[in-house]
């Protein structure tokens, strides 16, 4: 036996640790076309969430300028340096739920002077609102990314959000644009994006499809020089995306779907460590589910808009587990491990798979919220399992999407039958061939041979334990590692470790 499996072994009492098993590899076969299989990849695919939730705003991004801990104008400046190396291409705020229940001008002018309301959503603590709109364009501009905002269509009248934008946006000498310069910002933001509400069946105003659909057209007649977003799926609600498709179809640019995985029922969604090979299994079927989910909406839209005008945005996905023992429910505190990994690499694959419609995605959420990218503690920060992907996963940004036929044995857990690998295909602007792999059996590897030829080098993130993860005592855990295969003029075959996620380049 290997080291590594001894010390498996060893560990198997305490945490989920699947030795592999020394048998053959499993064999794959994946055949890559010329011809392109989409239109490119939006770099917003990799784009980010951010909610007024749990300490995903304070404490996790923000602790003020006078904090002890490093920051810039109060953002903390680990985890904005952390991001900037994943480069945000979007953030959506300030929620979610908390968006409907937001009004803009709680979040301008002196901070000492601003209301402190209740978060009613989550956990139902004080929102002091010292984050508002000059604070998050500032971490949009310190990210160089583009500002998604959530506007409030649940409890507001389409004006407030009129004016919000307005005021962040306005050039002109109104009394709005001058507010924001009395306030500290000469120049206008950019906002490209607005939502028009959240969730509207349900957080958002508890609407029936047809009465959204005529307010959504109501509040976008009042939204110029921005792409509108009308709030979409979460529910597996056909009906909701015809009514919404047909009634309000000429007033949107973009649909959304939010779509979480979970590895259980809503009801038992199961511990974030220290499951077993069930709870891998139903996650990571769970999570395959969202392609189904996704061809399922788009034919919907296809009816209305075979021209595909308007796009797909999932701008809520990710995983969804228990609560961190010991932390407030209403925060969505959770870990994240090699489960959440494999997670994050089965999305990206299936949105590059659909880049005709799915134009953006918004991982839930940003810090120590639901799958983050970073969970802090106080001056601590690690970075996640799905940071990593996040990074691994740079260069098919803005890539073409080529034709590629996978065949892949498939493995079994339970009643769970699943796939053992999955796999997306790009051809960079620059002539490169990016190709990610994951090996989602936990107990076999896999022997992908390919129609490809050459050496590649690239990435591998993987461990022993199913639930690997990284902790502030130990953040190096699982960290993507260098990876290689192949040789000049050779066939490429690539060997792929019992769960394990492969991002490797053929150069030209
Ligand atoms: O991401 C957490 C919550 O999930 C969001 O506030 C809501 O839109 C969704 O139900």
């Amino acid at each position: 036996m290997k080291m590594r499996h001894l010390l498996c072994a060893a560990m198997l009492a305490f945490s989920a640790c699947i030795p592999a098993i020394a048998a053959e590899p499993v064999e794959a076969h994946l055949t890559v076309a010329k011809e392109v299989a989409g239109p490119r990849i939006e770099p917003e695919i990799y784009g980010h969430f951010v909610e007024h939730l749990g300490t995903g705003v304070y404490g996790g991004l923000w602790v003020g300028p006078e904090s002890e801990i490093p920051n810039t104008r109060g953002w903390r400046n680990d985890v904005i340096e952390a991001l900037r190396r994943i480069e945000v291409p979007v953030i959506r705020w300030p929620g979610g739920c908390f968006a409907d229940d937001y009004d803009w001008r709680d979040g301008i002018g002196d901070p000492a002077k601003r209301p402190v309301r209740l978060n009613r959503w989550w956990g139902r603590v004080p929102e002091s609102n010292r984050v508002g709109t000059h604070e998050f364009m500032d971490l949009v501009e310190l990210l160089d990314s583009e500002a998604y905002i959530a506007a409030n269509m649940g409890s507001m009248s389409p004006m407030d959000t009129s004016r919000w934008l307005e005021y962040m946006t306005s050039d002109s000498d109104s009394t709005l644009a001058k507010e924001r310069r009395r306030n500290g910002r000469e120049r206008p933001w950019r906002v490209k994006y607005v939502g028009v509400g959240n969730e509207s069946w349900g957080c958002g105003g508890n609407m029936r499809p047809e009465y959204q659909a005529d307010l959504h057209n109501r509040y976008a007649t009042y939204l110029h020089d921005t792409l509108r977003v009308a709030s979409g799926d979460g529910q597996r609600d056909d009906h909701l995306v015809e009514v919404l498709m047909e009634r309000s179809g000429a007033h949107m640019d973009a649909f959304t779907l939010h779509y979480y995985t979970i590895a259980g029922e809503w009801e038992d969604k199961g511990p974030a460590t220290g499951f077993g090979l069930d709870r891998w299994a139903k996650g990571l079927e769970s999570a395959l589910g969202i392609e189904e989910r996704i061809v399922a909406v788009s034919g919907i839209m296809d009816k209305y808009d075979p021209d595909k005008r308007i796009a797909l945005y999932v701008d809520e996905w990710g995983t969804w587990h228990d609560p961190a023992p010991g932390s407030n429910p209403g925060f969505l505190q959770q870990q994240n491990t090699l489960r959440d990994a494999l997670v994050a690499a089965v999305s990206f694959n299936a949105f590059h798979r659909h880049t005709e419609r799915v134009k953006m995605a918004n991982i839930a959420q940003m810090v120590n919220v639901l799958q983050a990218m970073a969970l802090t503690d106080g001056p601590r920060m690690a970075l996640t399992p799905t940071y990593h992907v996040f990074d691994m996963y740079k260069p098919f940004r803005g890539a073409t999407p080529l034709k590629a036929t996978l065949e892949t044995p498939r493995w079994r857990e339970g009643d769970i039958e699943l796939p053992a690998v999955d796999a997306s295909v790009a051809r960079t602007a620059d002539g490169r061939v990016v190709l990610a792999l994951a090996n989602l059996d936990p107990r076999r590897s896999a022997r992908v041979r390919t129609n490809l030829s050459g050496a590649v080098q690239g990435r591998i993130l993987t461990a022993d334990a199913i639930d690997a993860h990284n902790t502030f005592a130990r953040p190096d855990v699982l960290v993507p590692t260098p990876y290689s295969a192949g040789g000049e003029g050779e066939a490429l075959t690539l060997e792929l470790p019992a769960k394990s996620i492969v991002v490797v380049d053929l150069p030209r």
